[in-house]
């Protein structure tokens, strides 16, 4: 007899036709106990055969965990730990959780409790940021016991990839309950309008117009309203060093640009990388260029060239792009390769010299256990403050608008800026917080906000609009490539041009 389907036929129209099951049968929900060696992908791949079901592993634990407290609480997926109790869901449940999940919303890892959820956005991952984050959620949920705190972080520094997943979720109507925004113009590029609330009667309620410098509240404030909470204010012109190499070879931190080299050629000679810098995130030139330039033109000039005053073809610019270069002529070679961390590990292991970032450095210094750092302003810019703040918002579409108030309440109050900025190496936005709760570099730079002169980040949103920092920011990575110095200084001139402030 003729066989009408050969085997392999038979095989073929089985995968088309039969939907695809997991090899193990379905499993029903059980409780698992976590052993050594266990991460959540291996415990769903044996008992739902899947392992990229581990979203739905750790959702069901923590939504149990609400119940029965006996259950695990997951913070984090990566970091389990033997002897916590699981809840594994049955295969059915796993699935129909599988076929909403959104890896762009951390939310839905979590649980929902009584007073529903408190998704706060930001990108403080990096140690000393994320304690200082945990330090306001402790007080919010002392406050808050039945509303569950969602820590929705995406790694990045200065919002590299923070911003634009935040962005999408906010124009598609999306959002979480409050976000990290920078005062200043950054805010524009969210069509704070159209897409926030403004909190201009949480100001008035917690009185933060009598807490917050004058100075700030311009910052904050855009079309005759306050956007964000401002938890902080930053300093981004800090020259860190390694104080044990400088003191070895009888160095202080240059003031001047003549002196960097003399101290660069130094500690070259001593086998030591001079400057260490990272740009792998395509932020951090355009973080040191911001400090050369203030350190180059002065305070005076260099807010003239956000607002048209001081033209970006001015010999100033180009002698600051020589300095830079001067610079980076001295910094590790891999620099593509690292981020602002990961180049500060070289100053930790005595490897490096001198390091130019902002002062959540010290935070993160701090976490690491590391006190052989010293400060100083980097050359040129002695009594200059280059300034950024962070603060945090309120969509209009906030699933949990309540939470996301008293949270900005928390983030303006003495108790919220206290427990936050100590470890994030921020001094507070407030004018009150108690200067004994603070490292000696952090007392320093609360002398220095109340008396220097006070410029606007550009790479931090302070200074312009987003797109003109985004344009800003892209050119000086190009640069630290070419070193073209008359190239990058049109490059800067029509990103000026496009940003409708420079003819
Ligand atoms: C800045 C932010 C700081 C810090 C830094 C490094 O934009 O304002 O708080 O997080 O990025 O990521």
């Amino acid at each position: 007899m003729k066989k009408l389907f050969s085997l392999t036929m038979i095989v073929a129209l089985l995968a088309v036709f039969v939907p695809v099951v997991s090899a193990a049968p379905p499993a029903q929900a059980q409780e698992y106990i976590v052993t050594a060696g266990d991460w959540l992908s291996k415990i769903a791949d044996k008992y739902l055969g899947n392992p990229q079901a581990w979203p739905a592993v750790m959702q069901a634990t923590n939504q149990k965990s609400l119940e029965d407290s006996s259950f695990a609480k997951i913070a984090n997926a990566d970091l389990i730990e033997p002897g916590w109790k699981l809840w594994v869901p049955s295969t059915e449940e796993a699935e129909a959780f599988l076929a909403t999940y959104d890896p762009n919303k951390p939310e839905m890892l979590y649980a929902t409790g009584a007073g529903g959820q408190l998704v706060v956005g930001s990108w403080w991952t990096a140690g000393g940021e994320a304690e200082g984050l945990n330090g306001m959620f402790r007080i919010y949920r002392e406050k808050y016991p039945d509303v569950e705190v969602v820590n929705a972080t995406i790694a990045g520094g200065a919002g590299t990839n923070f911003k634009a997943i935040n962005k999408t979720r906010l124009i598609g109507g999306d959002p979480g309950d409050t976000f990290q925004l920078h005062a200043g113009l950054e805010v524009e590029g969210y069509s704070p309008e159209q897409y926030l609330e403004p909190v201009d009667d949480i100001y008035a309620s917690e009185g933060l117009e009598e807490a917050f410098p004058a100075d700030l509240l311009t910052l904050l404030e855009y079309k005759g309203h306050y956007w964000g909470v401002p938890v902080n204010i930053h300093r981004s012109n800090v020259l860190w060093y390694n104080k044990a190499l400088f003191e070895a070879n009888g160095l202080t931190p240059p003031a001047t640009f003549e002196e960097f080299t003399t101290v660069a050629e130094a500690l070259k000679a001593a086998g030591i990388t001079p400057f260490v810098l990272g740009t792998n995130e395509g932020w951090e030139a355009g973080h040191i260029f911001e400090d050369v330039l203030a350190g180059t033109l002065g305070a005076e000039k260099y807010n003239g060239l956000w607002t048209g005053d001081t033209p970006w073809t001015d010999p100033g610019v180009t002698e600051a792009l020589e300095n830079f270069k001067m610079m980076i002529s001295y910094a590790n070679e891999d620099h593509p390769a690292q981020t602002w961390s990961t180049a500060g590990e070289f100053l930790i292991a005595g490897t490096g010299g001198m390091m130019i970032m902002g002062d959540w450095t010290d935070g993160w210094f701090t976490s690491k256990g590391f006190t052989g750092y010293g400060w100083a302003p980097p050359p040129g810019t002695q009594g200059i403050f280059v300034a950024l703040s962070d603060s945090f918002s309120l969509p209009k579409e906030a699933p949990n608008k309540e939470n996301a108030r008293n949270w900005l309440k928390v983030c303006g109050s003495l108790e919220g800026q206290e427990a936050f900025n100590p470890q994030k190496g921020s001094i507070c936005a407030r004018t009150d917080c108690d200067p004994a709760l603070f490292n000696a570099y952090l007392q320093s730079a609360m002398v220095d906000w109340s008396q220097d002169a006070i410029v606007a980040s550009v790479a931090h949103g302070a200074a312009a609009y987003e797109s003109w920092a985004t344009d800003y920011k892209d050119v000086l990575t190009l640069f630290v490539a070419s070193g073209d110095v008359a190239g990058t200084q049109a490059a800067l001139q029509q990103a000026c041009v496009d940003a409708g402030i420079c003819q």
